[in-house]
């Protein structure tokens, strides 16, 4: 699968994460429906572009900001199912994602925390906000 990209895509949006659509563990995403009118790669592509714009108005880590939302349901799991290990699809789904990013992508602690937290924002996420402001 190849992805092509609107010219209105900023370029230096594109260098910040262009290794992570170029891996095809990562493109098996575009099989999973997401809520139910898009598939998790196209979910995933957007949510990282617009966390990549704000965090680039405000002055934070954009490079941070968009491979960690890029990555943020990097989870090839069937979101329909109990997850295996019991815990509700909003618990399980950003620790495989986190797992499934450090394994392939070799991300940063911050980008990490920020994939963990994604669901429920905690102390420590707040703090890497601040953090990219300062
Ligand atoms: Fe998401
Ligand atoms: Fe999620």
């Amino acid at each position: 699968m190849d992805i092509h990209l609107s010219e209105e895509i900023s370029q230096d949006f594109y260098k910040e994460v262009k290794h992570i659509p170029a891996d095809g563990e990562f493109l098996k995403l575009s099989a999973f429906v997401h809520h139910q009118w898009t598939n998790r790669l196209m979910h995933s592509m957007n949510v990282s572009y617009l966390s990549w714009k704000m965090a680039k108005k405000f002055g934070w880590d954009e490079g941070a900001a968009a491979r960690a939302e890029l990555l943020h349901d990097f989870c090839l799991f069937d979101f329909s199912q109990k997850p295996p290990t019991g815990e509700t699809v909003a618990f399980y789904h950003p620790k495989e994602a986190a797992k499934n990013s450090v394994r392939v992508f070799q991300i940063s602690e911050k980008e990490r925390d920020a994939i963990l937290s994604h669901m429920f924002p905690s102390l420590s996420s707040i703090l890497f906000w601040e953090i990219a402001v300062l």
